[in-house]
């Protein structure tokens, strides 16, 4: 398409590293509707004929119709989806189709095909995150009162209910659909019209192409619009925030499959067996997930890489944009699915739970507490007082609420009878009524919350 200024042709080792055709394929649909968006109002502006027009956006469906039948060929001497359609379109209407890119660059042209594609990824994970959220707060709501134990450093801290752990996730996603929703804010305005990279003396009209493509208004710097790959960037960075989520979900389920744990049974559907050890279910799936978070994170690296220190306008150093992001998306839609698949299969075996939650001296800090609230001591002496009795525990091998009322009168005489009905789990737990606490009756609260939110009621 440069053989006016060029001798001879690319060497092949010049085509290889230039095509992007066999990854910038993927935006054929977007490439396609931003030529019509451009080349009817090139019509509406009389840059060309109603009849050139018409001529360009019935060929455009007819490369459309092929692709979808055969899918996009691969010619490297064409490099990239933008020469490959306009190429089969001039096959297709002739001299026509030379017209098409009046007013227009590659370089404006793969801004708005790339924005276009990322905001439907944006828009794809945030229902993915909306139907992992339903699922979390449907299982929430079965298990706010479901008591299991609470680990700081995974080491039984206090009793909690698997609603309030559950939902704590219901959070965390919660957080990444608005990043997600940020990032599509600042990315829906329209680089088509911007061209190379200075704009173009052709009276175009940039708020008709940036309406007909569902963007809010035309970008304000043509040098800008053609650099500016913040929006991939942003897109991400939300992602890479939410795998490192779905990663510690995905862990959690690995450690509560295990056999010592034991707190649940993961559905088979995501799970596979060993072709040596026939007793094995392995969870392999979130094992993934977990993966898949490097490999996300890594696609970040990989873009701010790449446009690290890139001076304005466009260089083709940009072309290298597409391949992480496509390969984060994938993975990013995948772990959501899984993530989703395996909290609403799952059966939480609330029986094992409820057991660890008794062991591991889980109600020491409600003997503390106690001591404060019903004794007056202060709660770095209760903390101590509390101490021994664990320690006692500890030498009989027995729970704290299995020390006669002697013994712990022994180690302090302000302890009386009453302190029994505080060392349940069932006591320890509806005691953190606070806001946001572990109490069933405040995740109760929370769930309903979360449910009006997600149009559930
Ligand atoms: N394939 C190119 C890319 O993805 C399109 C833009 C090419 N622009 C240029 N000035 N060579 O970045």
């Amino acid at each position: 398409m440069w053989g006016g200024r060029f001798e001879a042709g690319p060497s092949a080792i010049m085509r290889e590293i230039n095509a992007s055709i066999p990854f910038d394929k993927a935006l054929w649909r977007q490439d396609i509707a931003a030529s019509k968006a451009h080349v009817t109002m090139l019509g509406a502006q009389q840059i060309v004929s109603d009849a050139d027009m018409q001529a360009i956006l019935d060929g455009l469906d007819a490369v459309a119709a092929e692709y979808e039948a055969d899918g996009v060929p691969e010619d490297w001497d064409l490099e990239d989806i933008h020469m490959t359609t306009e190429s089969r379109l001039s096959e297709l209407i002739g001299a026509a189709a030379g017209r098409l890119h009046t007013a227009r660059s590659r370089n404006d042209q793969v801004a708005t095909d790339f924005r276009l594609w990322v905001r439907d990824a944006l828009e794809q994970a945030d229902a993915g995150l909306e139907a992992l959220q339903k699922a979390l707060v449907s299982r929430a709501g079965e298990h706010a009162g479901s008591i299991m134990p609470g680990f700081t450093h995974l080491q039984t801290a206090q009793p909690v209910t698997l609603g309030h752990h559950l939902m704590a996730y219901y959070e965390m996603i919660a957080r990444d659909r608005s990043r997600f929703a940020d990032a599509r804010a600042r990315l829906n305005k329209c680089p088509l019209g911007s061209a190379a990279l200075a704009g173009t003396g052709f009276p175009i009209d940039r708020e008709m192409t940036a309406q007909a493509l569902g963007f809010d208004a035309p970008t304000d710097n043509s040098l800008d619009a053609v650099s500016d790959r913040d929006f991939a960037l942003d897109y991400l960075m939300a992602a890479a925030q939410c795998s490192l989520h779905l990663s510690r979900l995905a862990e959690e389920f690995i450690i509560w499959a295990s056999q010592p744990f034991g707190f649940v049974r993961m559905p088979d559907t995501l799970s596979t067996g060993s072709s040596i050890m026939p007793q094995k279910k392995n969870p392999d799936a979130a094992e993934l997930v977990r993966g898949h978070a490097g490999r996300i994170a890594g696609c970040l690296s990989a873009l701010m890489m790449t446009m690290k220190g890139l001076p304005l306008a466009y260089s083709k150093d940009m072309q290298d944009d597409k391949p992480p992001v496509f390969e984060a998306a994938g993975l990013l839609a995948l772990s959501i699915a899984a993530m989703t698949g395996m909290i609403a299969d799952s059966t939480f075996r609330t029986d094992r739970m409820r057991e660890a939650a008794e062991l591991g001296y889980a109600t020491a800090t409600d003997l503390a507490d106690w001591l404060v609230t019903q004794a007056d001591i202060p709660f770095r002496e209760a903390h101590h007082i509390t101490g021994a009795a664990v320690k006692l525990a500890e030498t009989r091998g027995c729970a704290l609420d299995a020390l006669p009322l002697a013994d712990l009168q022994a180690i302090d005489a302000r302890i009386d009878d009453r302190v029994y009905a505080a060392l349940s789990v069932e006591a320890s737990v509806a005691a953190r009524c606070s806001h946001g606490g572990t109490a069933p009756d405040e995740v109760r609260k929370r769930v309903v919350q979360a449910r009006q939110l997600l149009g559930m009621e």
